[in-house]
């Protein structure tokens, strides 16, 4: 199974990013973005993993003990890619998101998880090998993010597969924040 730890958004948010992509799409010469349903943030990607292993995942994000919180974005970067843009939303330095995801890094490392050691940072993945025409304006598309915030309650543990050619995110285990 491939799995990866995330937080998913209520569905008001994952409007507004769809808004976000909306605005881009038009300007878009190749790329893909992301399907609405897929829109998410990840904490940390596990990759392969053994069946057998799910519920040791799952006691590692039972034991968060973090409050929910709310997250807010800030803007539109990229990373830049030989075949093009990945193109994301960023989100604002949370005290409390930097504590679950080094406290799960943590536990998972101790489980015996072999996990990318790279530094955590935080984004909403928005399109990828995205190239945008020289037209496109951020600065309109960076106005829809003052507007935006979003509760965090859960954290949930995610397979992705490809299902019918489509890359499809389920979820498989959750853990309420109090
Ligand atoms: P991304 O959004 O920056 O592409 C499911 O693939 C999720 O796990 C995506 O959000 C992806 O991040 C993240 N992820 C982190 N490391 C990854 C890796 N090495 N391969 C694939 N996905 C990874």
């Amino acid at each position: 199974m491939r799995l990866f730890i995330a937080i998913n958004f209520e569905e008001k948010v994952k409007e507004q990013l769809l808004a976000m992509i909306e605005m881009m799409r038009p300007f878009a010469s190749r790329g893909r973005f992301v399907d609405k349903e897929n829109l998410h943030l990840t904490l940390e990607f596990l990759g392969e993993v053994d069946e057998g292993q799910v519920s040791l995942i799952k006691e590692s994000i039972s034991t968060i003990t973090q409050d929910s919180f709310c997250l807010k974005f800030t803007q539109v970067g990229f990373f830049k890619r030989p075949k093009g843009k990945i193109y994301w939303l960023g989100v604002e330095q949370s005290e409390a998101l930097m504590i679950i995801q080094k406290e799960l890094r943590e536990d998972l490392l101790a489980k015996g998880f072999e996990i990318e050691e790279r530094p955590f940072f935080p984004h909403v993945t928005l399109g990828r090998k995205v190239k945008l025409d020289s037209g496109f304006s951020f600065d309109e598309i960076n106005q829809l993010v003052d507007t935006m915030d979003c509760s965090v309650e859960k954290i949930d543990l995610m397979e992705s597969r490809f299902v019918n050619g489509r890359l499809t995110y389920s979820v498989v285990g959750s853990q309420n924040l109090t």
